[in-house]
């Protein structure tokens, strides 16, 4: 992928929080349209990324560029505005509040209204969010905190999409779902791929990377130690074995 085409690109970004250094030089590259994903296992610094990249923990050192602008510098608001949207890890939707209310709240309202000219991706509305996620439709009065685990899921993915933003940042969103509500959100990035979205994706669960992955980038302790297609990385007994805690002789 040549550097030019990247919709965002991060470079060798170096972010601690206080003393505690979390991530070692890390760079990735993702291109419009495509679902890259970071897959490591707790506490190798995923959310760490996600935040560097979203301005809320900034990295001290390195760059980060969003369709060829500099994001160091710039503060959260900023960030959304230019065309980011988070996904945070647990959800985050607000429990006290309607469905209605958390899909139509003007939280990232201005996120991605610079559109370039060459970008196809859907444009989202309530009406466009409630004819992807039909269960929430069917909710709309309820609170966020009487939604199922999936639901709350699916509102957080919807809330995100009503900002129409150029980038997708999701945090684990098959954490602590079941397998049948894990192949929901497979279905659901699918989903987002042929809308045409752009997706950074970080993930524990190896089968669901697989399955969506245009590009994968394994983290360890602040590291990526791998990056390649799902296939190379199925055929890396080594990466896996390592840091992913799979094991070649589960599969005999
Ligand atoms: N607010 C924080 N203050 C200090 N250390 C943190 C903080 N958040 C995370 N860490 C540490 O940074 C490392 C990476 O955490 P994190 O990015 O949350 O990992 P992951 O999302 O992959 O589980 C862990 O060692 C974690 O303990
Ligand atoms: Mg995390």
């Amino acid at each position: 992928m040549a550097t030019s085409e990247a919709l965002l690109a991060v470079r060798e970004i170096h972010t601690y929080y206080g003393d505690s250094y979390v991530l070692n030089g890390l760079s990735l590259e993702l291109a419009a349209g495509r679902i890259v994903v970071i897959l490591g296992r707790n506490g190798m610094g995923k959310t760490t990324l996600i935040r560097s990249i979203a301005g809320l923990t900034p990295p001290r050192r390195g760059e980060v560029t969003f369709a060829g602008q500099s994001l160091i510098g710039k503060p959260p608001y900023a960030i959304a505005q230019s065309g980011i949207a988070i996904v945070p890890q647990g959800r985050r939707i607000f429990k006290s509040l309607t469905v209605r209310e958390n899909l139509t709240l003007p939280t990232s309202a201005l996120a991605g209204r610079q559109r370039a000219r060459h970008d196809s991706r859907k444009h989202w509305d309530l009406a466009g969010v409630l004819a992807e996620f039909p269960q929430l439709a069917e909710r709309m009065d309820n609170t966020g905190g009487a939604l199922s685990g999936g639901e709350q899921q699916m509102l957080a993915i919807g809330r995100a999409l009503m900002a129409n933003p150029a980038l997708i940042l999701m945090d684990e969103p098959s954490e602590g779902l079941s397998p049948k509500l894990v192949q929901k959100v497979e279905e659901i990035m699918h989903g987002l791929r042929a809308h045409g979205h752009s997706i950074l994706l970080v993930e524990q669960n190896l089968a669901l990377a697989m399955a969506v992955a245009d590009s994968i980038y394994v983290i360890s302790s602040g590291q990526f130690v791998f990056h390649g297609t799902p296939d190379e990385l199925s055929r890396n007994a080594g990466i896996l074995d390592s840091h992913l805690g799979v094991s070649a002789a589960r599969s005999h």
